[in-house]
């Protein structure tokens, strides 16, 4: 894929649907009795992912243009799949249905792409195995391949080193086929999605602080979900409209969850033309349109419990960093480091090859912003916020700049380059 610069990006974008509640509605809704409706479900990739190892797992998974149909068996209703449940490059996938499977009366194993097999999965085993699970890494690498062998679980108090959600989740979902209660305390809060939805299928989950705390199931109900918009999606959109010249982006739907939010809080830091134009925070989720303008930007401090708030944006706020004036400093964010690709290293790599100032640290980055950028080749190594990123990056730099891979998009947005050139 290659671009090179424009004169403003101006229009109106719809996202498509949010990645973490989309993969959540088909796992809650698979184990839940009767049928789940889901609109504006996200059909990338990792989604349909999940979708997959449903089925193989013996529910009736419809789709239906944008609506997605779960015919859910209820807790107890998964049977063992003929093969290997293949997670494709689904962290959440992979993670969370690990919760499930430590508590089903069957043996099964999970696997995935190059990506999958090297990303941490201990971060999961041994919570789960303290709650009685039996799980192995096949390779004995802490990673994936996992052979899960059901069993009957406890609950556990759990304290998580890191803010992840995917491991919170796994853990609930563990707990509810647990005898007694389960809490996952986190250094401080992750995306709650999972509290949230699990609370509408009928689930007793509470939050304390930064400790969910779960009883055990006796059912789950079926439910109607409308996805917001993915505010990781639109964060292309929202940095792109903000450092490209001459720009106006209203960016529609989108949600804004405040476990998720933390790139607003940074946008608006940083000096940024943003505002929420309208707000529905009538459902479950919150949602909102996002109007950006150009702006002159500057840089800030990104550390700290913000981190999980934007941990998936750090990528495209390193890119718009470059372009604001002054130090940007990006800090607690080691978990880059595990996220589809090595996204610190990718990252300061690229924007180093396309002429930026920028300096790795243990965890995190500096970016030195106000020099112009030049086009270069970046290989995404099949990450899609790296390539969505550069992308971006193409738009506003001096010269090509050219994408490997540039098709890893359809992991969280298919039709992210057609969005982008229906702007420019
Ligand atoms: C996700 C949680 C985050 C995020 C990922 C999706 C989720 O990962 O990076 O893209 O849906 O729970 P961690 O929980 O590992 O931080």
């Amino acid at each position: 894929m290659k671009f090179s610069k424009i004169n403003g990006l101006r229009g109106q974008v719809v996202v498509p649907g949010d990645k973490s509640i989309s993969h959540r509605s088909v796992m809650f809704g698979s184990i839940a009795k009767g049928t789940t409706e889901i609109h504006n479900y996200l059909k990338g990739a990792d989604c349909l992912s999940t979708i997959s190892c449903f089925q193989k797992m013996g529910i009736s998974i419809e789709q239906k243009g944008d609506t997605v149909l779960v015919h859910g068996n209820g807790l107890h209703g998964l049977k063992r799949p003929d093969s290997v449940l293949d997670c494709g490059n689904s962290g959440t996938t992979t993670r969370l249905i690990s919760g499930i499977l430590a508590a089903q009366d069957f043996d099964v194993t999970l696997t995935g792409d190059d990506s999958i097999q090297k990303r941490p999965m201990k971060r999961i085993i041994e919570p789960l195995s303290l709650m009685g699970a039996d799980i192995v890494s096949v390779k004995d690498n802490g990673c994936a391949p996992l052979k899960i062998i059901g069993k009957p679980l406890h609950g556990i108090h759990y304290t998580s080193k890191v803010a992840s959600a995917q491991v919170k989740s796994s853990i609930l979902l563990a707990g509810l086929y647990a005898k007694g209660e389960t809490r996952v305390t986190e250094p401080c809060l992750s995306r709650n999605h999972s509290e949230i939805m699990l609370k509408l299928f009928g689930a007793e989950v509470r939050t304390e602080g930064s400790t969910a705390i779960l009883q055990p199931a006796r059912e789950l109900y079926g439910n109607e979900i409308h996805v917001p918009g993915d505010i990781s999606s639109a964060a292309f959109f929202i940095c792109a409209g903000l450092i490209a010249p001459n720009s106006e982006i209203l960016i529609k739907n989108v949600g804004i969850n405040p476990t998720r939010d933390g790139i607003l809080t940074v946008c608006k830091a940083m000096g940024a033309d943003l505002s929420i134009v309208k707000e529905d925070r009538e459902k479950g989720e919150p949602t909102a349109d996002i109007l950006v303008r150009t702006s002159k930007l500057h840089g800030t401090t990104i550390d700290g419990p913000l981190i999980p708030a934007l941990i998936d944006e750090l990528p495209v706020i390193a890119a718009m960093a470059c372009f604001a004036e002054g130090k940007t400093v990006i800090k607690d964010a080691a978990e880059l480091k595990v996220k589809e690709s090595n996204r610190l290293r990718v990252m300061v790599d690229g924007l180093t090859a396309m002429g930026a100032h920028v300096i790795e640290t243990e965890d995190g980055m500096i970016i030195h912003g106000g020099k112009p950028l030049c086009g270069a080749v970046i290989d995404s190594r099949l990450d899609h916020r790296i390539a969505m990123t550069f992308a971006i990056l193409g738009l506003c730099a001096e010269g090509e700049t050219k994408v490997l891979h540039g098709e890893c998009v359809n992991i969280s947005y298919p039709e992210f380059y057609e969005d982008l050139r229906r702007l420019s």
